[in-house]
């Protein structure tokens, strides 16, 4: 039975769960045109893991070289290995331009050309005329961008008076008959429950990528939303979809952005090889992630890693010459001083492909509308809910996502919820009556506080990273994933044994750890279980076992659905293999060449 919990009130027009780059433009956007919006948070706002965005956002603005939104969206396509959802990355790459110009004039600091214009580096997989030429496309504040975006717009939303409420940890969604109606959430300061209800709940709660042991995400990428949207009875797509970054440091797993190899940085092997003109003799440092991660991998697998145990790569910007490296790399100059106590401007960085990204998550349409599969249709609609950035799966980058179009998506798609949003909400309108006032995320709350197990959360979540990191790696085969899924059963069970030492309410850090352990668990075990589902080879999904790609068969979303005792189930929606408009024609899937 439920202890007495002191509840909350409080109705706005739209609820933003999260305030990392997505959720904050959404949040002033949504307030600048009347709205009445709330955003909730578990951190403060300019703490969120945007900030740790460094290389920049894509945008085709030409500024330094011929560029069109049309490459951007054939490259985005073929970077996405076919899986992308082609509506959405016409979208997404022709409103790139008006949205990163207003986020020039709405203060963002871009580094500057010559001529005044915004600085922009070469990414991989960037190319001019549908993969002919290199094309500088992401747009850069030096190696800061993401904490130069995110600070402007927390003073957007400020300014248009948005209402935060902050290290507020979102506990469920509100659903009603199938519609959601707001979310539950406690405020870590005072134990206090809150019911928020609202016309559209936003989830921008990001990824998931500390379901691993190794990984460039903050302590605070747990996947809250995915859990939330699990339990709701919804499913997640496209799961089976992690994103190495080539780049993290040896070790400590920090991310060393890929504008160092837009710079003209590049990787070595232990005989001092430049191997990457071996496994992409075009594209070379800056093919795709999904390639580049490979490929290190193969290095060190052969023999030919650096260091004592011969376990990584390294990366050089020696060349580069310190006033380059003061001017347009500071930021990473310093994390491998301190994580690496490398001086970049005399050796190199030793460096490791590390969890970095999840390219799957809560399905939505372009407007950021979650959907689902329901009476056969695909595109079904789930009203009240809306997810964008990294927690939703748009599909905008399929199977594999480009380096920079993550700061695009964020901005992109936070910017077309607000315009949804006030096109289709009148400020201030009535809130329906609630049949379900959130009770069940009370109860759940207080079964976990008061859980009579013996297993520190500590150690659940330990194991569940360690079999994550090997199992579900870079190369994945059904043996090592079913292994996986065996070892991942033993965790969700072990789960039932959590012992949480503080039963106060007051900042009680053990109960919210718990809290996010089960959304991450939810998160990896559907990952993994998704991952042995796909028998073939698409983007960053590498099983050994299945080494094409087999589109005649599996060019299709996966949705895994989650049952309370911990098992995966599957359905799917076809790829959308049409324009939103008749600027472009759709891209048929073409064969792999780096
Ligand atoms: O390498 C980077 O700067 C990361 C960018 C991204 O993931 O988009």
């Amino acid at each position: 039975m439920t202890n007495s919990y002191e509840i909350i009130e409080h109705k706005y027009d739209i609820v933003v769960v999260g305030a990392g780059g997505a959720g904050l433009r959404a949040t002033f956007g949504m307030a600048a045109k009347g709205l009445k919006t709330a955003c909730l948070t578990k951190v403060f706002p300019t703490r969120s893991h945007t900030v740790a965005a460094q290389g920049g956002m894509s945008a085709a603005l030409g500024n330094m070289g011929p560029d069109d939104w049309r490459w951007h969206m054939y490259d985005t396509i073929k970077g996405s290995d076919w899986l992308g959802d082609q509506d959405a990355i016409e979208y997404m790459c022709r409103e790139a331009i008006p949205a990163v110009i207003e986020l020039e004039h709405q203060g963002v600091p871009f580094s500057r050309t010559e001529a005044g214009k915004i600085y922009q580096r070469p990414f991989g997989g960037m190319t001019t005329n549908y993969g002919e030429g290199t094309a500088q496309r992401t747009c850069a504040a030096a190696d800061r961008t993401g904490h130069a975006i995110l600070h402007t717009l927390y003073q957007q939303s400020l300014k248009h008076e948005a209402e935060f409420f902050i290290e507020y940890f979102a506990l469920d969604l509100i659903m009603d008959n199938g519609i959601c109606r707001g979310v539950m959430a406690i405020n870590m300061e005072d134990g206090i429950i809150h019911r928020f209800r609202a016309h559209q709940v936003v989830l921008a709660t990001g990824g998931f990528g500390r379901a691993y042991f190794s990984a460039t995400s903050a302590h605070t990428c747990t996947g809250d939303g995915n859990g939330m949207v699990l339990r709701a009875g919804l499913p997640l797509q496209d799961m089976e979809f992690t994103q190495f970054h080539p780049t993290g440091i040896y070790g400590s797993g920090c991310l060393i952005t890929e504008g160092v190899r837009g710079e003209g940085g590049y990787l070595t092997n232990s005989e001092g090889e430049r191997f990457m003109e071996r496994y992409a003799p075009s594209a070379k440092d800056l093919a795709s992630r999904d390639v580049v991660s490979r490929s290190m991998t193969m290095e060190i697998r052969e023999g030919r890693g650096v260091g004592e145990h011969k376990d990584h790569i390294h990366l050089h910007l020696e060349h580069l010459g310190p006033e380059v490296i003061h001017e347009r790399l500071p930021g990473i100059a310093e994390s491998a001083r301190i994580f690496a106590g490398v001086d970049v401007t005399k050796e190199p960085i030793p460096v490791i492909p590390t969890v970095h990204y999840n390219m799957g998550g809560i399905p939505t349409n372009y407007q950021g509308q979650v959907v689902q599969l329901k009476d056969g249709n695909p595109d079904a609609v789930v009203e009240g809910l809306m997810a964008i950035g990294e927690a939703a799966c748009v599909s905008v980058h399929g199977a594999n996502r480009l380096g920079s179009n993550s700061l695009l998506d964020l901005i992109v798609f936070g910017r077309a919820a607000a315009n949804f949003c006030s096109a289709t909400i009148t400020p201030n309108s009535t809130h329906k009556s609630l049949s379900n006032g959130g009770d069940e995320a009370v109860d759940r709350l207080d079964k976990l506080r008061y859980n009579k197990g013996s297993t520190p959360t500590a150690k659940i979540r330990d194991n569940m990273q360690r079999t994550m990191q090997s199992d579900a790696a870079v190369f994945r085969t059904g043996e090592s994933l079913k292994e996986g899924i065996d070892k991942m059963s033993d965790v969700w069970d072990s789960f039932k044994d959590v012992k949480i030492d503080d039963k106060g309410l007051v900042w009680n850090t053990d109960l919210i750890e718990t809290l996010e352990l089960s959304n991450l668990l939810s998160s990896a075990v559907v990952s993994i279980h998704s991952a042995y589902n796909r028998p073939e080879s698409r983007g960053a999904h590498a099983r050994e076992d299945y080494p094409d790609r087999n589109d005649e068969v599996w060019m299709k979303h996966t949705l895994s659905s989650l049952s309370e005792d911990g098992k995966v189930s599957f359905e799917y929606r076809p790829v959308h293999m049409y324009t939103l408009t008749d600027e472009v024609d759709v891209f048929p899937p073409k064969k792999r060449v780096y």
